[in-house]
């Protein structure tokens, strides 16, 4: 008898596509990312490869941010972080277009690279501008010894492992594991946190894989079955506010680039400023409405979600509402809920990004289009 053996196939490991088993592995992605890294019995926080010293980090009065793709939607969520845990202003650019703007640069600001490959030319070429501007840079990579991390002061690798499907998944959840470390160890350093808030998140993220499996398990036949309603869809909108609102336009994006179907992401509060023209019958909605009961700034932002939810189900649109566990506001007035753990405000990105690339996978699958190796696109583009 004669056995086949197909090398792609086996490092497939059973899954149908590169993508839907780097989907998978998130879980593992991001508890590599965190292990060594945090201890939540103790609250002590190590980033070694940071190189930066004490006053660096205490002095610091801007992060500059650059990025490109999936990697600068990482950056706006560390923005989110950052801010909020940090107190620091930071600034979010597409690496694209940082050296067009002529940045500012000052003494006391940080700059911030995000890419998995760390060969991006973009973000290589912003890195050189920071560079130029003498500020230090810090690189958060998926490749130990990329051109990017060679050229930086001081790096956190991303330890999501080799990411072979063009768009990027695993070392999306694990850059935000990474910036969610990093913000951490700044507060601390700046004293902007109470110690027992930190040490409450350390807590949550030694447990975060353990929700993303959750995850996983629910929303994995909820997604199969709405992309065989919405396979058909020839534009689909993404709703969040704050943090979540990066994830909208990474939910977009990844339903663009492996399905081809034009999706935006969007501010829930600016589709009154004109996508509500958009909306008909026809046109899908993805709302981020999640929540985190004890965080009042997170209620407040699911509050005036739901009323911009209201909006487009009064105006006739289909909404998928992705919501925690036990919502029951959200699930009332709208067709389709996706539901996912519940989590501290700073943790639900990574938890709803989850069903988001399920979406897409499966709607790319049910259009029959190549997942793992869609058209015009590159895993990791040298060009600028
Ligand atoms: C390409 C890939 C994207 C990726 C982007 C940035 O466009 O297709 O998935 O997000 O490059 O890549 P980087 O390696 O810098 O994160």
């Amino acid at each position: 008898q004669h056995i086949t053996w197909d090398p792609i196939q086996a490092e497939k490991n059973g899954y149908a596509h590169f993508m839907l088993k780097e989907i998978y592995e998130q879980p593992r992605a991001v508890r590599d990312t965190l292990r060594g890294r945090i201890s939540a019995a103790s609250g002590h926080i190590e980033l070694p490869g940071l190189d930066l010293s004490h006053d660096e980090i205490v002095h610091a009065e801007r992060i500059l941010i650059a990025s490109c793709g999936t990697s600068w939607h990482a950056g706006l969520v560390g923005k989110f972080l950052l801010e909020r845990m940090v107190r620091i202003p930071v600034e979010v650019d597409y690496a694209s277009e940082f050296r067009y703007r002529r940045p500012i640069m000052r003494s006391r600001d940080i700059g911030l690279l995000i890419s998995q490959s760390g060969e991006t030319a973009d973000t290589l070429a912003a890195q050189l501008e920071m560079i130029a501007g003498d500020i230090p840079t810090l690189s958060i990579c998926n490749v130990v010894d990329a051109a990017l991390t060679r050229k930086a002061r001081g790096s956190i690798t991303t330890n999501a492992g080799p990411e072979i499907g063009v768009a990027s998944t695993k070392a999306f959840t694990a850059q935000i594991a990474a910036l969610l470390t990093l913000s951490l160890y700044f507060a601390q350093c700046r004293k902007t946190m109470p110690q027992e808030a930190v040490q409450s998140i350390l807590r949550e993220l030694e447990v975060l894989p353990k929700a993303m499996e959750e995850a996983l398990r629910t929303s994995a036949p909820v997604c199969a079955r709405l992309a065989k309603i919405f396979s058909n869809a020839t534009d689909v909108l993404f709703l969040g506010r704050g943090i979540h609102y990066p994830i909208a336009l990474e939910g977009a994006l990844k339903l663009k680039e492996i399905s081809y179907i034009h999706a935006e992401g969007y501010p829930a509060g600016e589709m009154k400023h004109g996508p509500n023209a958009l909306i008909d019958e026809t046109l899908p909605v993805v709302c981020l409405a999640t929540k985190d009961g004890d965080d009042p700034d997170s209620v407040l932002k699911y509050e005036k979600t739901l009323s911009n939810i209201q909006e487009v189900t009064a105006r006739g649109g289909r909404v998928i509402a992705i919501v925690v566990e036990g919502d029951t506001a959200v699930s009332s007035l709208v067709e389709h809920t996706i539901t996912i753990p519940r989590a501290s405000e700073a943790l639900l990105p990574i938890l709803e990004t989850v069903p988001l690339q399920l979406l897409a996978y499966f709607i790319a699958v049910e259009k029959g289009c190549d997942v793992d190796q869609p058209r015009n696109l590159a895993k990791s583009v040298t060009v600028e």
